[in-house]
């Protein structure tokens, strides 16, 4: 099985459930890599389109979750069309929720991502997922950087928990091609304002926090909550609060309380 983006966030959770069901796991990202732990590691860039051929040799199945905040579209084609001539029998895709909603440039090019693996003729799964935690924290860690927390108002999201996701994933990659899958999204809804004060309770910082506004049609889609799966979703079972209690860095380190 190849694993695009198997070094990042979800593909580091996904490649060791796949060695666990007894799949040999190749790696492609653009970074070379020795053998370690019975994994190989190639070196192509999905969207220059060089070395993915050889990466597909001999390849089944392929999880695709290489990405980045651009140009997804032109990665995936790259990788659809070089699967097509290497006559991969299943590709499994990870999309974002509410990829079709937003106008925003990330969103539209997931969207575009997704176009090309429906068109391929590669039998294929896609799963949309919801923000991960990882990127809540990362976002949340951003914001409590600046003196006073600037919180915009209405806007919701359901994080999801990488390790939830990357479950559902090899479950898919194991299964039967199935189309366009149930959302994939966290157990709870929060506000940013909610996810930014539970990262704050949990390092013992304070802020004042002030109320800003996301402008434009997308700011209009978030505090519509178009950007939420509200009904006929998959929900993950890790919640934000045991992600955020899990943290072992030493931002998180309790107050001793005495
Ligand atoms: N983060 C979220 O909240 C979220 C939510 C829903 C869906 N997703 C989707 O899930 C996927 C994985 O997200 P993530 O957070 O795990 O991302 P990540 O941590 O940034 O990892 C991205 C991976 O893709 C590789 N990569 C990036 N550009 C590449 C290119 N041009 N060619 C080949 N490999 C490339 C990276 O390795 P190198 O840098 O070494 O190339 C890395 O292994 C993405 O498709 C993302 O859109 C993410």
């Amino acid at each position: 099985m190849l694993v695009t983006g198997g070094t990042g966030t979800l593909g580091r959770q996904v490649v060791p459930l796949v060695q666990a069901a007894g799949w040999k796991v190749r790696v492609l990202s653009r970074h070379a890599r020795a053998q370690a732990d019975g994994i190989e590691y190639v070196a192509a860039d999905l969207l220059q389109g060089d070395g993915i051929d050889a990466a597909l040799a001999g390849v089944d199945v392929v999880v695709h979750l290489a990405g980045g905040p651009k140009g997804d579209e032109i990665g995936t084609r790259n990788l659809v069309q070089a699967a097509e001539r290497a006559g991969v029998k299943h590709l499994v895709h990870i999309s974002v929720t509410a990829v079709d909603q937003l106008p925003l440039t990330y969103f539209r090019s997931k969207l575009g991502a997704e176009q090309a693996v429906r068109e391929s003729s590669v039998p294929w799964t896609v799963l949309r997922a919801a923000q991960f935690h990882d990127l809540a924290l990362k976002t949340v860690r951003a914001m409590a950087k600046l003196p006073v927390l600037p919180v915009p108002g209405g806007l919701r999201f359901q994080p999801v928990d990488a390790r939830d996701v990357a479950e559902r994933l090899v479950e898919l990659a194991l299964g039967e091609p199935a189309g366009l899958v149930p959302d994939l999204v966290g157990p709870k809804v929060y506000t940013l304002g909610e996810l930014a004060q539970d990262y704050l309770n949990a390092t013992g910082k304070r802020r004042l926090s002030i109320p800003i506004r996301v402008p434009g049609e997308a700011g209009k889609v978030y505090r519509a909550g178009g950007n939420l799966t509200l009904s006929g979703a998959d929900v993950g079972t890790r919640g934000w609060e045991d992600f955020l209690a899990g943290q072992t860095d030493g931002a998180f380190a309790r107050p001793s309380g005495g």
